[in-house]
């Protein structure tokens, strides 16, 4: 049983670390990319405000699973570098949200992350690559894709093959989506900006039928806030906002956490997607929980309810 906001163990009886954090399907195994957390709470180190509850990063972990209920640890699969400050991976700056995608032309898997400063002021966004889902990544350097401050940020990979980054840019007031170029290592000089002056952040895309769907978050740091989501006929645009997904108790908050992806759940019905989010704890960041839910469709219109607890049952077979 999936039970949203409770402490989730991996095989080894370990709370899972993968926060912020994606996952990807390939020859019937789930590879669970995220933060690894697993630190104590470090004071703001640049004093600029207690928003920046952070701890030192640790690096991105990986589990694997069969089943989306039993998570095998594969260790921390980009690690951060503890020696030099100015590396981009050093343990005093930020590497949030990685994702990955497997690119079928050059049979790498590509991991992009939002890389910054403590203060959030280096707005980069991160490019790693590896010869297997369980790493290592060897770590390519950062970049503003387009020349644009890039922070939260996620990767969608459509059915041509074509991969976009969809990123929180212009001071996370606009969200700007570019397609990678085919090796997916960089974006190609093209971009579309949407939702425009309307501070959204935590994008999770996915497709269903002949639709495209974004949910995101407001800004509120690690404070939970309402959702929203919007629906387009092709993945740079027009998006159309539809409002808030989430029903229910607490459905203004998205049940205490914030989306970080959407997952197509293999062998079930078209229609078959989990909504994950985070539930951080600011104030102890290592012990911030996984809401998994699952979402229901119709036509264009998206809900995701709460459940205590949950299990794939809830999705029926595909024929
Ligand atoms: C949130 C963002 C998180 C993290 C946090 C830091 O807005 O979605 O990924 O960056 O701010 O306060």
């Amino acid at each position: 049983m999936l039970e949203p906001g409770a402490i989730w163990l991996d095989t080894d009886g370990a709370p899972i670390q993968a926060h912020g954090g994606g996952v990807l399907y390939r020859n019937g195994t789930y590879y669970w990319y995220g933060e690894n957390k697993n630190a104590e709470n470090v004071a703001d180190p640049a004093g600029t405000g207690a928003f920046l509850d952070r701890v030192d990063v640790i690096g991105v972990s990986c589990y694997s699973s069969q089943d989306l209920l039993h998570w095998k640890n594969e260790g921390v699969v980009l690690p951060a570098v503890a020696d030099d400050p100015a590396q981009d991976l050093h343990s005093g700056k930020v590497a949030e949200r990685p994702k990955v995608l497997y690119n079928v032309q050059t049979g790498k898997y590509v991991l992009w992350l939002h890389i910054d400063t403590a203060d959030y002021k280096y707005a980069r966004t991160g490019v790693a690559v590896s010869d297997q889902p369980t790493g290592p990544f060897e770590y390519l350097g950062s970049f503003r894709p387009n020349g644009a401050e890039s922070r939260d940020m996620t990767l969608f990979q459509d059915e041509d093959g074509v991969a976009y980054l969809i990123y929180s840019a212009e001071w996370n007031a606009t969200t700007y989506i570019a397609p990678l170029t085919d090796d997916y290592l960089s974006t190609r000089g093209e971009f579309v900006r949407v939702f425009e002056q309307q501070y959204r952040e935590a994008p999770a895309v996915f497709k269903h039928e002949d639709q495209y769907f974004m949910v995101t978050s407001g800004c509120s740091g690690w404070a939970p806030n309402e959702a929203q989501y919007a629906v387009a006929p092709t993945v740079q645009r027009p998006w159309t906002v539809m409002g808030n997904p989430c029903v229910g108790p607490d459905a203004d908050k998205t049940f205490h956490a914030q989306s970080t992806f959407v997952l197509p759940v293999a062998g079930k019905a078209p229609g078959s997607f989990i909504f994950m989010a985070d539930r951080w704890n600011n104030k102890n960041l290592r012990d911030s929980r996984y809401v998994w839910l699952p979402m229901q469709i119709e036509d264009d219109r998206l809900t995701i309810h709460w459940r205590d607890r949950w299990d794939l049952s809830e999705f029926e077979q595909r024929l």
